[in-house]
């Protein structure tokens, strides 16, 4: 079968279902509910949907410790439901993408549990062993990024004397892909999913699966004796897209599927992509990067556009980007990249944001909530966060000696949770996401955030609305897919502004963005407009057509979050 490259036209959704929607009372979400939710999803307009992990898992990172790589966890409804979702769901339009957890796999994984009996067990090779130092000590000083165990990135076990490598929880041991039978399971696994009908896969930090030669230990340990960094080591170690490549082939790119694959990979920048992406050397068909997403970096506009722009030109070499601005990793992107202090900029800057992400070329992803516009949620427990990174740091920095409110308070908006929460359906008890205990807090506004009540709004002043726009603007205008992108006033610090031109259809469409909290003078109006002056305002996020004056001559004030897209 030729791959038909749907991705490239598709608008994913991507589901948490721990938070998504609950139908059995037990406090966590599970398949029933994304079942129940197909019509929404529908309605929206997306087409694939991408899950995070839902295979038996001992659940210590929300299912990243994966436990049982044919499964299907109970807890969520078992492989019975989802095979009737895999179906519902495509007799709908939508895909399905699976999430592969190659780089490390839970403890309690069978692989691990026979591996570390014997060093003569058929498991043993799956996984990364070290010998102890002289004095006893890990193989090397690294910490685990979790700090969680005693916050090595080595554990030890009784039964062979033997280190194990984990750079997460130390409940979350390394996969070797040194392993010839190790490859030959994963293989076979992926292929199981791929003959049941999954789309695709996103690969969860697969540019860590290969190791660096030697564990050397590294300068400057944390409040716990080890040396943060270990990450870094193993990230992008020469040859690793060797070993992608070898996937490949031996699965998504198998020319009995059509499916798809898109790698999370931390250190890529527009510079070093085509190792990752370039078509001719079949490794991945697409990545998500932390160039402008990242938990606890402050970007700004400028660097913005510029990231932009690098990833734009790497088009005309076969690369096909993704666009998202936030995932379950990250906080709410209207909290982090938005302005949720008033409910008019809350709504302003969820649209003027999701106008961006979508006309930016590439693949857009919708992480769930932000169709309405959801924003963070910030505990003053310790107790009530899941997250072992906030857990982990907090940790830390109590043991550095901080008060609870020095410890916590600055943390939270880096917390994972903040995504994490339960989706707001509605202003019933527990905003309608379960009639239980929620496994985690809801966010207690949302008798003023929840999706009924965003799609009651009138057009101008509902997030959900917004979004139908743009996806169905994707279907519409050629120009959204497949134009070229052009981006003008670099350097300003409120404005982004690009066309994208599609050659084949002649379609222009010029996007002018306020990304700022403050009004502002849009400086020049972009060459584009002034020489066609016949436009037409496709959308806006005030709800209002753009007003051009004939000569366009006089400087024109834009409000925080004002952004249109133009068809010139
Ligand atoms: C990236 C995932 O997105 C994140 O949630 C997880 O904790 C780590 N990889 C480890 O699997």
């Amino acid at each position: 079968m030729a791959r038909t490259y749907w991705w490239k036209e598709a608008v994913i959704y991507e589901i948490y279902m721990k938070s998504f929607k609950d139908t059995d009372g037990d406090g966590i979400g599970d398949i029933r509910g994304v079942i129940e939710k197909l019509p929404y999803l529908k309605e929206l307009g997306i087409n694939c949907i991408w899950f995070t992990p839902i295979y038996p898992s001992p659940q210590v990172d929300n299912g990243y410790d994966v436990a049982d790589y044919y499964g299907i966890n109970e807890a969520y409804g078992g492989m019975d439901a989802f095979k009737e979702l895999l179906s519902k769901a495509h007799a709908l339009g939508i895909r399905i993408v699976m999430d592969m957890v190659l780089n490390h796999s839970s403890d309690e994984c069978l692989w691990f549990k026979e591996a570390r009996k014997s060093k003569d067990n058929p498991y043993r090779d799956y996984y990364i062993w070290g010998d102890p130092k002289e004095d006893g000590s890990e193989p090397c000083n690294w910490a685990n990024c979790f700090n969680d165990g005693n916050g090595s990135a080595w554990t030890y076990t009784e039964e062979t004397g033997q280190y194990y490598f984990h750079n997460y929880s130390y409940k979350m041991p390394e996969l070797n892909w040194k392993s010839e039978k190790l490859r030959e399971e994963v293989y076979s696994m992926m292929r199981g999913w791929l003959a049941l009908g999954v789309d695709g896969f996103r690969l969860d930090v697969i540019n860590r699966i290969k190791k660096p030669d030697a564990f050397h230990d590294l300068e400057s340990v944390n409040s716990l004796g080890y040396a943060e960094g270990g990450k870094k080591q193993c990230s992008n170690v020469p040859g690793f897209e060797d070993i992608i490549h070898d996937i490949a082939e031996n699965t998504w790119l198998l020319p009995q599927y059509d499916a798809f694959s898109m790698g999370e990979c931390g250190g890529v920048t527009s510079e070093n992509a085509l190792r990752y992406l370039d078509p001719e050397k079949r490794v991945l068909d697409t990545l998500y990067h932390f160039e402008i997403v990242s938990r606890k970096k402050e970007i700004s506009l400028r660097d913005y556009k510029r990231i932009e722009a690098g990833w734009a030109s790497l088009m005309e070499k076969g690369v096909w980007p993704i666009q998202h601005l936030g995932n379950h990793d990250q906080p709410r992107l209207v909290s982090k990249f938005g302005d949720d202090s008033t409910e008019e900029l809350r709504i302003r800057s969820a649209r003027c944001l999701a106008l961006l992400t979508y006309m930016m070329p590439g693949t857009p992803i919708i992480y769930q909530g932000d169709e309405i516009g959801m924003v963070n949620t910030y505990f003053d427990n310790i107790k009530d966060y899941n997250d072992r990174y906030t857990v982990g740091d907090y940790m830390e920095r109590r043991k550095a000696g901080m008060t609870h409110a020095e410890a916590l308070f600055p943390i939270r908006m880096a917390s994972r949770d903040n995504a994490r929460t339960p989706m707001l359906w509605d202003s019933s008890k527990n905003a309608g996401f379960t009639e239980g205990t929620p496994w985690i807090k809801v966010n207690n506004n949302y008798p003023r955030i929840n999706a009924e009540l965003d799609r009651s709004k009138p057009e101008a002043e509902s997030v959900f609305r917004f979004y139908q726009k743009l996806i169905s603007m994707r279907k519409e205008h050629p120009a959204v897919i497949n134009g070229d992108f052009t981006m003008y006033l670099p350097d300003d610090d409120h404005f982004v502004v690009f066309t994208r031109h599609d050659p084949q259809s002649h379609e222009i469409l010029l996007v002018i963005a306020n990304a700022s909290s403050e009004a502002a003078v849009l400086p020049e109006i972009p060459e584009p407009a002034v020489s066609q002056k016949n436009h037409e305002t496709l959308i806006s996020t005030t709800g209002n057509d753009f007003e051009i004056d004939k000569d366009c001559s006089s400087p024109r004030t834009f409000l925080p979050w004002e952004a249109y897209v133009l068809k010139i």
